[in-house]
């Protein structure tokens, strides 16, 4: 184990920690969570760290309440700093920077719009999928983003494709309000049996956990068939989640990568991204791949494929 990483609970100390590198010009990289720190987080980090070399890298840890709405799991969300602070040592992070909500929010937690606080309004992509399900929520996620990137004004921040959305609503937000970051997307993480790493893991027993394989195994069924279209990449996707039964969908859904509706008819080989999302138990997961659509002629089944 290296060093550990300095903890940074104030703004004032996260500036102060950050001033000779700045004035050195040393590119600053962060890496944005919400604790409860995993391997997904750690190849974050390492992305972060190949983009800015020997400058900085930030890890913040804040579980924000802007981003959950009520009956949500605020109050169960795993905090875990000092294991999270191992992660890091063990990453080379050099700051975490791990405020209260009074430090991020001094005039208390905005509630609303009569609240007074200026917030982040993510426009339409904010109110489709997770949107839909989770209204508010892309509100909450921008705003803290906003903040942070205003607070530790990197020059890179890294953020998990898993949470496909978000990472496509920060940079948008990033281009759009011209916020001078590079915000970078990383690959997800996955356990062997094909499981995505996500903090909201930990809630799920065995059985449901090997219930919640349905996921990957749905969106990998998505990629097979989509070279013989979008319908029948659905279709097989939905027999993957129909066929495990504690899995409760909330939506399965395939977009252009931008998150945009694909255009009917689709044209052969289009790049596209296949999401889902469901309850396992009491645990709501999220995931996403790539896909191209027809690749193969457009008009075969994947039957009449095998009969030529
Ligand atoms: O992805 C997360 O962990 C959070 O949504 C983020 C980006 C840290 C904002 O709170």
């Amino acid at each position: 184990m290296t060093d550990r990483p300095v903890l940074a609970p104030t703004r004032g100390e996260l500036a102060a920690l950050l001033a000779d590198a700045r004035r050195a010009g040393r590119p600053v990289g962060l890496v944005p969570t919400m604790g409860a720190l995993h391997e997904g987080h750690a190849s974050l980090v390492r992305e972060a760290r190949a983009r800015v070399g020997d400058g900085p890298v930030v890890v913040s840890v804040f579980v924000n309440p802007l981003q959950f709405g009520e009956g949500e799991d605020l109050d169960r969300y795993p905090r875990t700093l000092d294991a999270d602070l191992d992660v890091c040592a063990r990453e080379g992070v050099d700051v975490v920077f791990a405020p209260s909500v009074e430090e991020v929010y001094p005039g208390g937690v905005p509630a609303g719009s009569t609240s007074g606080m200026v917030t982040v309004e993510p426009g339409p992509l904010g109110s489709v999928l997770e949107g839909r399900s989770r209204p508010g929520h892309f509100a909450g996620v921008l705003t803290v983003v906003a903040k942070l990137f205003g607070l530790v004004r990197p020059d890179v921040a890294v953020f998990g494709q898993k949470d496909y959305q978000q990472l496509a609503l920060i940079r948008r937000m990033a281009a759009d309000l011209c916020l001078g970051v590079d915000v970078v997307g990383a690959e997800t993480v996955r356990e062997a049996d094909g499981l995505a790493l996500s903090s909201r893991n930990r809630y799920l027993d065995d059985e449901q956990r090997t219930e919640a394989l349905a996921l990957s195994r749905a969106l990998h069924a998505a990629q097979e068939a989509a070279a013989y279209g979008l319908a029948p990449a659905l279709d097989a996707a939905r027999a993957e989640l129909r066929a495990a039964k504690a899995v409760d969908l909330d939506y399965l859904e395939v977009t252009t990568p931008g998150l945009d509706s694909l255009p009917d008819p689709v044209p052969p080989g289009t790049e596209a991204r296949v999401l889902v999302a469901a309850r396992v138990g009491t645990t709501r997961l999220i995931d996403n791949m790539p896909l191209r659509i027809g690749a193969a002629p457009h008009d075969q089944t994947p039957d009449q494929q095998g009969d030529h």
